[in-house]
């Protein structure tokens, strides 16, 4: 009778084979979960922003903080997956609030954030990724970079 792989591979076994790997992925989980903390505030922000021009009438305004909050919320997600890909498990995000900005300085707060957005994913140590981590980060930079540039989002197709 045919056996299944897993059948030459005491639970045991794999358990030892994943608490050897654990301390080598510690250090990316931790950023990737930073990362993706911080892509939720930033989330919150511009969702936040978004619904306070709404409530001005400003609507081309509203438009422009619906877009970076879905690019943001994108980057998220996708953090998200890759932690799950991984074999991580990614932090409980939803009781993180939005610390408040206002409406009048919004060049300033977009062209801040995005700045900070985009240090955080040049300054990450590119050798410590893998190629699928490397090409995501890669992938998310060069949407902050467009974020900076436009002070505006959804770049972000699919
Ligand atoms: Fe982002
Ligand atoms: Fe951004």
């Amino acid at each position: 009778m045919a056996r299944y792989p897993s059948d030459d591979q005491p639970v045991g076994d794999l358990r030892a084979a994943r608490a050897e790997r654990e301390p080598e992925n510690g250090e990316l989980f931790e950023r990737l979960g930073e990362l993706r903390r911080a892509e939720k505030l930033q989330a919150l922000v511009y969702r936040h922003m978004a619904a306070r021009a709404e409530a001005a009438g400003e609507v081309e305004l509203a438009h422009r903080f619906h877009g970076l909050h879905a690019d943001e919320q994108h980057h998220l997600s996708r953090l998200t997956a890759r932690m799950l890909e991984l074999g991580a498990n990614p932090a409980d995000l939803s009781t993180l609030q939005a610390p408040p900005a206002s409406l009048d300085d919004w060049q300033e707060i977009v062209r801040t954030s995005e700045a900070a957005e985009i240090d955080r994913y040049r300054s990450l140590d590119r050798s410590d990724l893998d190629e699928v981590t490397r090409s995501l980060v890669d992938e998310i930079l060069s949407v902050e970079e467009r974020h900076a540039q436009e002070l505006g989002g959804k770049w972000t197709v699919a």
